[in-house]
């Protein structure tokens, strides 16, 4: 903690949470086990990132690929995801953080996008922290579904074809109203970004870890943004650019 500088912390930490399955290996228990730990490790992530005052954490808890899995590991990750935001929604209130989600929300059961619409509703005036859940989420369709909402803009004259810059092509992501990530955290040793925010990550600083996602705690967080704050972020200027020399 003693190494954190509180002026540099990042704003937006966005994390893939891998190795949920090779944890639950490594023990011999079933990959939902390693699920179940797994969302011990959001909360305590949560919490920490709540305590430190960091603005937005997304994470990616559910990829529009992972409904390919067995029917058996998606309904568990499913009712987990249920159990959190039930559980959960209360305690986010209590610590004044905001729920949102991005993804193909649709493609979710009834029951869990209720779930989800309610916990966000309960917690849509907290202005602390935002915690993002991506849900069916891939990054290719979410910059597929902005180019959707630019042609319908563009037919209804909402928009014109000059009006559309880098400035306001964000405003059709489904992240339209959150900063791009600072610091992105990918757990388990893989060197992937598996279709994750591609549009916003341009100048993220990315963090790969071998330690697998059910292990990852506040300590190792605590590494991930020391590391983040001792780079420096040169958006593709000079060294003597950012330094003003
Ligand atoms: C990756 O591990 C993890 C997932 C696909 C799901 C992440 C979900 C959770 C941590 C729990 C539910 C989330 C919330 C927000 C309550 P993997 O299964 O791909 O691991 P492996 O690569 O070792 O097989």
């Amino acid at each position: 903690m003693e190494e954190i500088n509180k002026k540099k912390l990042p704003s937006h930490i966005a994390i893939i949470m891998d190795g949920n399955g090779r944890w639950a290996k490594k023990k011999n228990l079933s990959r939902i086990s390693g699920h179940i730990k797994g969302v011990d490790a959001v909360r305590e992530v949560v919490t920490s990132c709540c305590e430190l005052g960091i603005r937005v954490l997304t994470l990616y808890a559910f990829s529009m690929e992972n409904w390919q899995r067995p029917k058996e590991e998606v309904a568990a990750l499913m009712g987990l995801l249920k159990e959190y935001l039930l559980k959960e929604a209360e305690e986010m209130v209590k610590n004044n953080i905001r729920l949102s989600a991005i993804g193909r929300l649709e493609d979710l059961s009834a029951d869990v996008r209720a779930t989800l619409d309610e916990a966000m509703r309960k917690t849509e005036n907290c202005d602390g922290m935002v915690l993002n859940l991506a849900l069916s989420y891939g990054g290719r369709s979410e910059i597929l579904h902005a180019v959707h909402g630019i042609i319908s803009d563009l037919r209804k004259g909402r928009v014109k074809e000059e009006e559309i810059d880098l400035s306001s092509f964000p405003q059709y992501l489904w992240t339209r109203e959150l900063p791009d990530p600072d610091l992105l955290i990918r757990t388990s040793g893989e060197s992937r970004i598996s279709n994750f925010l591609l549009y916003q990550i341009a100048y993220t600083e990315l963090y790969l870890t071998e330690t697998l996602w059910p292990d990852f705690n506040r300590t190792e967080l605590l590494k991930a943004i020391a590391e983040y704050e001792s780079r420096e972020r040169r958006f593709g200027l000079t060294s003597e650019q950012i330094n003003g020399i």
